[in-house]
């Protein structure tokens, strides 16, 4: 059975198939968990990046891991919150939705998420929150080959959104859990 987990920790230690990373459309280094990520990827995702011109924002692309412990890295741009009224909501979910058709694509069946746009972007937590995991679970019901999402959350209020978005999911309940592990 697919499943849903929170938890809290640094994305980039995950050992899964697929990391997702909250990119900018150039797809240059900036800072966040996109400084992050390329940090400990090495230079060689900067230059399989540079490779790919850019993405525009709610779409996706994918590269190897390098010297990550995850296989792949998916690359998507979120939107830049700018009140809700420039279809913020719709492009939020365009990064869910097509990051997972990625990693469904690549068989990455264990994919890891990080609150895309909640940070430098400025996208309200709880509203991005409830974005991902119903994005997530209404993807997960339609597509048996992701075997698992993981929402990694930095910070109290963070976590706490993504998993009060979890629990309002009840068709899924049974499928759904969260956790507090630390990665
Ligand atoms: N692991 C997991 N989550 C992390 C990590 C990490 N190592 N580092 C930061 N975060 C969290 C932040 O706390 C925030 O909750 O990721 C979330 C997204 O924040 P940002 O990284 O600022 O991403 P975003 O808001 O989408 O802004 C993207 O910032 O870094 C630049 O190039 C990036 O221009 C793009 C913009």
């Amino acid at each position: 059975m697919a499943a849903i987990e929170v938890v809290e920790g640094d994305i980039t230690r995950m050992k899964v198939d697929a990391i997702v990373n909250a990119a900018n459309t150039s797809l240059r280094v900036g800072s966040g968990v996109d400084g992050a990520i390329h940090r400990a990827a090495g230079p060689r995702l900067l230059a399989a990046c540079r490779d790919l011109g850019g993405c525009p924002t709610g779409r996706a692309r994918i590269t190897p891991g390098f010297d990550l412990p995850a296989r792949w890295v998916i690359h998507t741009p979120g939107p830049i919150w700018e009140g809700g009224t420039r279809g913020e909501d719709e492009l939020l979910e365009g990064c869910y939705y097509n990051a997972l058709m990625l990693a469904s694509l690549y068989e990455a069946h264990v994919i890891a998420f990080p609150a895309i746009s909640t940070g430098a972007y400025r996208f309200p937590v709880e509203r991005a929150a409830t974005i991902a995991v119903r994005t997530a679970a209404d993807f997960l019901d339609a597509d048996p080959s992701i075997d698992r999402v993981v929402f990694v959350c930095r910070g109290e209020r963070s976590i706490a959104a993504h998993e009060a978005a979890l629990a309002e999911r009840e068709p899924a309940a049974s499928r759904l859990r969260s956790s507090r592990a630390r990665t």
